[in-house]
């Protein structure tokens, strides 16, 4: 079977949309579940891929878990883990799943956890993961392609992160939690998935501070101290600016519900900088309105709360219809601007120095085939389709649908001409999925 989505651009998105929980934060909270020796129940659990592989992943540690996508919750039982392995077969499909190393290390002083390797979008490393964990105690090696981690105790201390990488922060939080007196995260990242996390792990009986600023402090507890919880996830702050993207490039005017705005300052002042208008109308929403073209303006991606690396190529989409040339800077990671290709095929003047990406806008895109390299250059180009004269056809869908749940749905709820084509290979049966939930519904 292969699936391709068409979409028939130049319409306004007018209505509603609202958004799932964090796919990046909740994979988090299902790591941390491996901490405690009791049942946890998250709630706001968005029917994505991803979440599907990080299922497969704890259920192979020998995790009960069961998952409800009517109610998007999911039920999570680590009374007893059976296996400390994470096997390259599920690390590689999804890299997220290497943040299990501090849950397991934590609960079981032992982890061995596949090696994640670089992937579409850059290098990718991990040795602030390693760095920490051996201060905090433990012995790491890399053996045969794993990362192998040991410790006969676990013992709090002060770690300075190079770079405030999300994961390493996560992992060490992780690891801490069980740890021997304190731990202190220098140059912590500040994500809004990071401060999810930590509300979680203090949801079950940790003893976590400053999560959200550069210094995260981590007071070891005991492991009979970690008790039961029901925890709701935050809002998918990309899907939200993925939305307002298309919203914008479209010149259209919708609401965006179920978010958490101050997770999004550093996007909606980016947007007020290019004409378009968002208005905060309650706490959780946000409305969105362009009448004219928008303006250029240049953007450098930036840790949160800096401009997120993941909305830099949705909102390259807009700067390539925007009156004037627009620099984007991706300071994150080495390599992602491979949908820059795809945008030209559709009539984009882009062109692309080393880490900047210089953007002339033109008045119009235009329809074509166009393939996702992974799921944030897949949603530039659902955002270039839609604005686009003519339709377009996009592939490689398992990039999209790892990180956006029901997508042609909620885009056809805001008048979107979208339609997911399912074609058998054989070509006999091709037949057509409008406006239809984009993951099948699993039970775990
Ligand atoms: C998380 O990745 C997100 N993934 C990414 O989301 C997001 O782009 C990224 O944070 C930055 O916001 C998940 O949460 C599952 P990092 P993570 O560690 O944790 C370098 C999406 O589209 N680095 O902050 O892997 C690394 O090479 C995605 O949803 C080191 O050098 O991000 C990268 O260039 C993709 N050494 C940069 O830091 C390390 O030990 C950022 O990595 C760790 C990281």
């Amino acid at each position: 079977m292969s699936e391709r989505i068409i979409i028939k651009g130049g319409r306004q998105l007018k209505g509603e949309v609202s958004i799932g929980g964090a796919k990046n934060a909740v994979l988090k909270l299902m790591a941390a579940a491996l901490l405690l020796d009791d049942i946890c129940e998250i709630h706001n659990v968005p029917e994505l891929s991803d979440v599907q592989t990080m299922i497969e992943v704890i259920n192979h540690l020998g995790v009960k878990t069961e998952y409800k996508p009517s109610e998007k919750s999911l039920i999570i039982n680590a009374k007893h883990i059976t296996n400390y392995e994470a096997c390259y077969e599920l690390v590689s499909k999804m890299r997220a799943s290497f943040i299990v190393l501090g849950a397991l290390l934590g609960r079981c002083k032992e982890a061995r956890v596949a090696l994640p390797g670089g992937c579409a979008i850059g290098e990718r490393r991990i040795d602030l993961h390693i760095k920490g964990l051996e201060a905090l105690g433990a012995q790491v090696k890399i053996e045969g392609g794993y990362v192998v981690a040991k410790a006969t105790k676990l013992v709090g201390a002060e770690i300075h992160l190079d770079r405030p990488s999300v994961g390493a922060t996560e992992n060490l939080m992780l690891a801490a939690v069980l740890a021997e007196g304190s731990s202190i995260i220098n140059n912590a990242a500040q994500e809004p998935e990071i401060v999810d996390l930590a509300n979680f792990l203090n949801s079950i009986g940790a003893d976590i501070s400053g999560a959200g600023t550069s210094e995260i402090v981590i007071n070891g507890v005991k492991q009979k101290d970690l008790h039961s919880t029901v925890y709701t996830t935050v809002p998918d702050r990309i899907e939200a600016g993925t939305y307002i993207a298309a919203i914008v490039a479209t010149r259209g005017h919708a609401i965006v519900r179920n978010v958490f705005p101050n997770h999004l300052s550093s996007v909606l002042s980016k947007l007020t900088e290019m004409g378009a208008t968002t208005t905060i109308i309650d706490p959780f929403s946000i409305e969105v309105n362009c009448v004219n073209r928008t303006r250029a303006a240049d953007m450098v991606t930036q840790p949160y709360p800096g401009f997120p690396t993941d909305l830099q190529s949705p909102f390259m989409s807009i700067m390539a219809v925007s009156k004037g040339i627009s620099i984007v800077t991706e300071s994150i990671y080495e390599n992602r601007f491979r949908h820059v290709g795809e945008l030209r095929r559709m009539g984009a003047d882009i062109q692309q120095e080393g880490n900047h990406a210089i953007i002339k806008g033109v008045k119009f895109l235009t329809g074509t085939q166009v393939k996702a390299s992974d799921l944030r250059a897949g949603a530039a180009l659902i955002v270039a389709s839609l604005c686009a004269n003519g339709t377009c056809e996009i592939e490689n869908l398992h990039h999209i649908d790892r990180g956006y749940e029901i997508l042609e749905h909620k885009l056809s709820m805001l008048g979107a001409n979208i339609t997911r084509v399912v074609d058998d290979v054989s070509g006999v049966d091709a037949h057509i999925q409008s406006n239809s939930p984009i993951s099948q519904s699993y039970e775990v």
